[in-house]
C-alpha cells in the first residue's frame, strides 16, 4: 500500500532528526562504518591548510590596539551576570577602537604554535585550528566607510570588500527578515573554512566546529558587555544570501552564524522586554 504523504513526511522529519544527532553522538564513537585503517589527512602528513585566508584586496585598515584608552568594566562577575542578548540599538556609532577590542576579544591572534602550526588565540578551539572567518556589513563606525568587510587575524587589520548594492536588503534577507537587526552598527558574520578542521579532524571535524563557534559569540557577547555595547547571536542565517554576497563558494567556506551588535540604552528596556511579551501573552 502507498504511503500516505504524512507518513513520508513524518519519516522524512525523523531521518533528518537522526542526521542531526549522529553529528554529536557519532563523535567519540567506534563507528563500524569507518574502517580502522583511516587516516585522517593530518595522519596522512598532507600539507597542511593556511592558517587564515590572506588578504582579498589591497583596501585595508589597521586596527588600533591601545585598548586602555577604552571605558572596560574589570568586574568579570559583574560582565557575566550583565550579558544578555540585545535586539534594540541607538543610532550611536561604534569608534574604530570599539571594533577593534570586539574583533580582538572574538579571533585575535596572540601567538603562533611552532613555525606555522596554528595561531594561539583569545577563544579556545579544537587542535587550534581556528576554522573560522570573520566578515561584517558595516553601518556606522566611526572613520570606516559602510559596507563588507573582512578581518585579517594575523596582522589584526580589516580589509574593505566593497560596498554592498542593498545592505538593508542584505542584512533583512541574511538573517531571515529579523528586521530589527538594521539597527545594529555592525554585523558580524562568521564562515567555517571546513577543511581547516577536517585537516585534522577527518571524519569527526563537524561537531568540533560547532563547539568551537560558541566561544566566539561568547567571547563577543561578553566583550560587548564590558565597554556597554549590546548584541545577539543569530542562527537563523540565510547561507545561501550571505555567501552570494561575501563571494564565497558555500562548498569550502560557508557563513553559518551572525551576531548584530550596536549601542544600546537602558532606558529601551520596555521595547527590549516586548521581544518576549509572547510569554506573558501565552501563559508560558
Ligand atoms: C546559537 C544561538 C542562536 C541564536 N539565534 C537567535 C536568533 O536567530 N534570533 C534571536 O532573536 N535570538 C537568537 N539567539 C538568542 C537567544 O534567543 C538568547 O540567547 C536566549 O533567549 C537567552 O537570552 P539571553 O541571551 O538574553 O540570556 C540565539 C542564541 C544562540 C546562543
Amino acid at each position: 500500500m502507498e504511503k500516505s504523504k504524512t507518513t513520508q513526511f513524518d519519516e522524512i522529519i525523523r531521518a533528518r532528526i537522526r542526521q542531526g544527532r549522529a553529528i554529536i553522538t557519532k563523535f567519540a564513537d567506534e563507528d563500524a562504518a569507518i574502517p580502522e585503517t583511516y587516516m585522517t589527512d593530518q595522519e596522512l602528513k598532507k600539507p597542511q591548510p593556511p592558517l587564515a585566508k590572506a588578504p582579498m584586496t589591497d583596501r585595508i585598515t589597521d586596527l588600533p590596539n591601545d585598548f586602555d584608552a577604552l571605558d572596560i568594566r574589570s568586574d568579570f562577575l559583574g560582565i557575566i551576570n550583565d550579558r544578555k542578548s540585545h535586539r534594540v540599538y541607538t543610532d550611536q556609532p561604534l569608534t574604530l577602537r570599539e571594533l577593534s577590542y570586539l574583533l580582538w576579544c572574538t579571533q585575535g591572534v596572540k601567538d603562533v604554535r611552532g613555525k606555522s602550526y596554528a595561531t594561539i588565540r583569545t577563544v579556545p578551539c579544537g587542535g587550534a585550528r581556528h576554522e573560522f572567518e570573520c566578515y561584517m556589513a558595516i553601518r556606522r563606525v566611526e572613520g570606516l566607510e559602510p559596507g563588507l568587510y573582512h578581518y585579517l587575524p594575523m596582522t589584526h587589520q580589516i580589509e574593505f570588500l566593497g560596498e554592498s548594492a542593498d545592505m538593508g536588503g542584505f542584512i533583512s534577507r541574511s538573517l531571515q527578515e529579523q528586521n530589527w537587526a538594521l539597527k545594529a552598527s555592525v554585523v558580524f558574520y562568521y564562515s567555517c573554512v571546513f577543511y581547516r578542521a577536517e585537516w585534522r579532524y577527518g571524519v569527526w571535524a563537524h561537531p568540533v566546529i560547532m563547539m568551537d563557534s560558541g566561544h566566539i559569540t561568547e567571547n563577543l557577547y561578553l566583550a560587548a558587555t564590558s565597554i556597554g555595547l549590546g548584541g545577539c547571536a543569530i542562527a537563523a542565517v540565510d547561507p545561501e544570501a550571505c555567501n552570494r554576497e561575501f563571494g564565497l563558494d558555500g562548498v569550502e567556506e560557508t557563513i553559518f552564524y551572525a551576531m548584530p551588535v550596536g549601542t544600546v540604552d537602558p532606558a529601551d528596556r520596555e521595547s527590549e522586554d516586548a521581544f518576549y511579551a509572547f510569554v506573558r501573552e501565552e501563559g508560558l
